[in-house]
């Protein structure tokens, strides 16, 4: 017999296989690189981003600026239960789909990569099955309500300084808010992985014209 309730972990999630992260990780970072010199975002960039590039001809240098970055391996968080203190915690990890996916493995698909003044993260398309383990009530932006469901799949690439994980997966919620509003993004070209989207704001998308596929293990992650 148990001693106990089952402890729960500080989160649920798929965490990407080494190689997986270490691939999205070098994209995030290629991208952020690309993004860096484009005209309009340069135009753009001193508003949203610090101001920190006084001549127009400097590059600012968005990977020192997203300065927090998840140690060792990327992952997806599914469901936060801070170690069953958490809302919904209990009901979410006696599901049977997460019993029953606890350790097995999956793959991932990337649709997008994003950025914000706060945040750059990586947009998460889950299939039928990968949206059993979705928890309910996730996708909810006061005072807009509830967003389809999956909407703030994602994986965080890195965040401001002074800025909490939690933050990436908020502002996926704004873009897909907007997206729904009627703001689809302005397009203002191609960037080498695929379009680049600017939502104002310091908002921007690139849209990838090949999605990426990542290995992942679902599980849950104690600290
Ligand atoms: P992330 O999923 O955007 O990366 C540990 O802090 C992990 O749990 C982080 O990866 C973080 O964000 C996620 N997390 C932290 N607090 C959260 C919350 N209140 N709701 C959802 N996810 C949270």
């Amino acid at each position: 017999p148990a001693l106990e309730k089952d402890f729960l972990p500080l989160y649920y999630g798929w965490f990407l296989s080494k190689r997986s992260s270490e691939n999205l990780r070098k994209t995030g970072q290629a991208f952020l690189d690309e993004l860096a010199s484009v005209k309009v975002f340069k135009k753009e960039s001193n508003k949203h981003f610090g101001g920190a590039i006084e001549d127009p001809k400097m590059k600012l240098d968005l990977t020192s600026y997203f300065v927090k970055r998840p140690p060792g391996v990327l992952h997806c968080t599914t469901k936060f239960t801070d170690f069953g203190k958490a809302p919904g915690s209990e009901d979410y990890a006696q599901q049977e789909a997460v019993k029953s996916s606890y350790g097995k493995a999956f793959f991932l698909t990337i649709s997008a990569l994003f950025i914000t003044p706060r945040t750059a993260g990586a947009r998460v398309e889950l299939s039928e099955q990968q949206l059993l383990l979705w928890p309910g009530d996730v996708d909810v932006i006061p005072p807009a309500g509830s967003l389809p469901k999956g909407s703030r799949a994602h994986v965080t690439l890195g965040c401001a300084s002074g800025i909490e994980a939690v933050q990436t997966g908020l502002d996926l919620l704004e873009f897909v808010k907007l997206e729904k509003s009627g703001n689809k993004g302005e397009e203002v070209g191609e960037i080498g992985g695929g379009k680049l989207l600017s939502y104002g704001n310091g908002m921007w998308m690139i849209l990838l014209s090949k999605k990426i596929e990542v290995r992942a293990i679902f599980g849950g992650y104690y600290g």
